[in-house]
């Protein structure tokens, strides 16, 4: 169940961010917050800035107009480099590719950030570092180097670096999109073990389902703008914008304007299929 305890301030705060790329408007007036304990799902059409919203967050990316808040720092305000590493000490990003280093054991791999950017010692880094391991269920491949594992291992190994730096929040930016179907499950297990345990989450995923099922607020995305968002059960049953509607009915397929059964030609083909491989 997601969680639904909230405190009055959100611990991430945007308002009207205007960014361009050039003369490319990319967002266009973006408001959105997130309350800590809360999974916040981003939806929408590739290429609606839903990544650059994420990127917004970290500092990784200065809006032109606007103002971003993470706790008690005004991220649009920050004026050095330092600063902003800073705020990604607070703040872990889970992208799509993993990014571990490849020439570290796994175990290393959680290690290195707490001892050089945290200064914490190596027997406690290395403590903390199982503990992740076996919460993501890789203990077993603790020595084993990041070239060993499948594309989901690494990345449930990815989202237990992200955690070693006790962040705060944590954003994943389509972390499943590029894994092998039967390892999708075992990530989005892990991710939904962690907003039930109240960790902050922000979500662009195209797992439907999954984001329907976790989250406490969706936003749906279009072109720039937040067309709407809502809690999980009003965005996916009744959203109140026809565009929503129709991203959904792509994204989880339309099963109300299947024809009818006898005629249904897509069912023919798979009773084929089926026949043949039996
Ligand atoms: N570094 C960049 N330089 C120029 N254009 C970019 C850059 N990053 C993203 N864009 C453009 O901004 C738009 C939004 O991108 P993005 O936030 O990645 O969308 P989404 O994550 O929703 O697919 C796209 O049109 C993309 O081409
Ligand atoms: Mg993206």
């Amino acid at each position: 169940m997601p969680s639904t305890e909230t405190v009055a301030e959100p611990l991430v705060s945007l308002r009207d961010l205007h960014l361009s790329f050039g003369s490319n408007p990319v967002l266009k007036g973006v408001d959105l917050d997130v309350y800590r304990g809360q999974a916040v799902s981003i939806i929408g059409p590739s290429g609606s800035g839903k990544s650059t919203i994420l990127r917004c967050i970290t500092g990784l990316l200065q809006p032109q107009r606007g103002s971003i808040r993470v706790g008690a720092t005004e991220v649009h305000a920050l004026a050095r480099e330092a600063q902003r590493i800073e705020l990604r000490k607070r703040v872990g990003f889970v992208f799509q590719q993993y990014n571990l280093f490849p020439h570290l054991s796994v175990l290393e791999n959680l290690v290195i950030a707490p001892r050089k950017v945290l200064g914490r010692n190596r027997v406690d880094a290395q403590k903390d570092a199982r503990a992740l391991l076996a919460k993501v269920r890789m203990e077993h491949k603790a020595d084993a180097y990041p070239g060993q594992l499948s594309g989901g291992q690494q990345q449930r190994v990815a989202i237990a670096r992200a955690l070693a730096m006790r962040p705060e929040l944590i954003l994943f930016d389509e972390v499943t999109s590029a894994l092998d179907p039967e390892t999708v499950g075992e990530v989005l297990t892990v991710i939904r073990e962690l907003t039930e345990e109240g960790m902050t989450c922000v979500l662009v995923t195209h797992e439907m389902r999954f984001a329907e099922e976790i989250s406490d607020v969706v936003y749906f995305t279009e072109n720039g703008v937040i067309v709407e968002h809502g809690s999980a059960a009003r965005i996916f049953q009744a959203p109140t914008s026809e565009r929503t509607r129709e991203f959904l009915r792509h994204a989880l397929g339309d099963p109300g304007r299947r024809q009818p059964i006898a005629n249904d030609p897509y069912l023919l083909t798979n009773l084929s299929r089926y026949s043949l491989s039996v």
